[in-house]
């Protein structure tokens, strides 16, 4: 699909969503914390459209990113969950044999034959992910996160940037659906492998960095609600100065959120030495844990600090 020969977001998605900053509210509203860089990657994905593709470390907001923009747009999100070995039967569609099978016995039942057209049908068809966002009728088009699309292996990839190119499939059985609303196209990956260039060609690319303490601190308290401004900055704080030791899993956001929502249940007023019992929200393995007690005691008070 080339620029020229774009269809543009459905008029109605035009109107509601006319600039960055309309985009942005709604996410906002939506319950996500979202930077312009963020959220000028999903207004071209949603206006242009063109599918985008999110990269970023664990935990940073890739998949939550989709799943607010579907809240934000009031429209179904259909995802895509990858993982090795993942095929098109699982993607798109399979026969539910099961029920051709009892067709059939029941139709014997009867002294009937069946004839194959009476068994591949509409009724007899499993819609996957992929399918069913293309069979979205609207009013506005669904948000189609496929993710981690880095788990699933090549042929797979190429299989999904047919399909999305076309926006269209074709069912030997049935013949060929297009998408009345073609979906808004969210591709996350966490770079296990390079995705392929025709691939990324195709999609506009936004990396997702660690937000600032100060962002992230805004993130949290939307999750954690009862906590304190003051504890929550520390410990966003703490755990920026985390990352930047030789960890085996750096926190991300997730974990600062259970820390934090730990540290409120708790009553611990402060990150200092009391919060030392609590690293296990943040930290997940006993290396991580010995390299951040090691620093010293007074270590994460001054990296809240800092
Ligand atoms: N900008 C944000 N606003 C609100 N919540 C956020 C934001 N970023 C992250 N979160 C929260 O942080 C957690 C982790 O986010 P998410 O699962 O989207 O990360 P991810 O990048 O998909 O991670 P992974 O690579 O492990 O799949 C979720 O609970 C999500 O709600
Ligand atoms: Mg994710």
């Amino acid at each position: 699909m080339t620029g020229a020969a774009r269809a543009g977001a459905s008029p109605e998605v035009a109107t509601a969503f006319p600039d960055v900053d309309a985009l942005a509210t709604a996410l906002d509203t939506a319950g996500y914390v979202v930077d312009p860089g963020l959220a000028t990657a999903l207004f071209l994905a949603v206006r242009l459209p063109q599918p985008v593709l999110l990269e970023g470390e664990p935990g940073v907001g890739k998949t939550e990113a989709a799943k607010a923009l579907a809240r934000a747009l009031d429209t179904p999100l259909v995802r895509l969950q990858c993982y090795e070995g993942i095929d098109a039967s699982e993607a798109l569609y399979e026969w539910n044999y099961p029920r051709q099978m009892l067709a059939i016995r029941m139709a014997e039942a009867r002294d009937e034959r069946l004839a194959e057209a009476d068994l591949f049908t509409r009724d007899y068809l499993l819609r996957r992910p992929l399918l069913t966002a293309l069979e979205h009728q609207g009013p506005r088009p669904a948000v189609l996160l496929v993710d981690e699309l880095d788990r699933a292996d090549d042929d797979f990839e190429a299989f999904t940037f047919e399909l999305l190119a076309e926006s269209s499939v074709t069912i030997p059985e049935l013949g060929t659906i297009t998408a009345a609303r073609p979906p808004i196209v969210v591709l996350t990956s966490n770079r296990t492998r390079d995705l392929h260039d025709a691939l990324k060609r195709r999609c506009l690319y936004h990396w997702i960095d660690y937000p600032s303490p100060e962002r992230a601190a805004e993130i949290v308290r939307r999750r954690v609600p009862d906590s304190a401004l003051p504890l929550t900055l520390e410990a966003t704080a703490a755990v920026s100065r985390m990352r930047g030791l030789d960890l085996e899993k750096p926190p991300g956001i997730a974990e600062t959120i259970d820390w934090v929502a730990a540290l409120t249940l708790l009553g611990v007023p402060h990150v200092d030495t009391d919060a030392f019992g609590t690293l296990g929200s943040v930290l997940k393995s006993r290396d991580d844990l010995e390299l951040v007690q090691a620093q010293g005691r007074g270590w994460l008070t001054d990296a809240a600090r800092a």
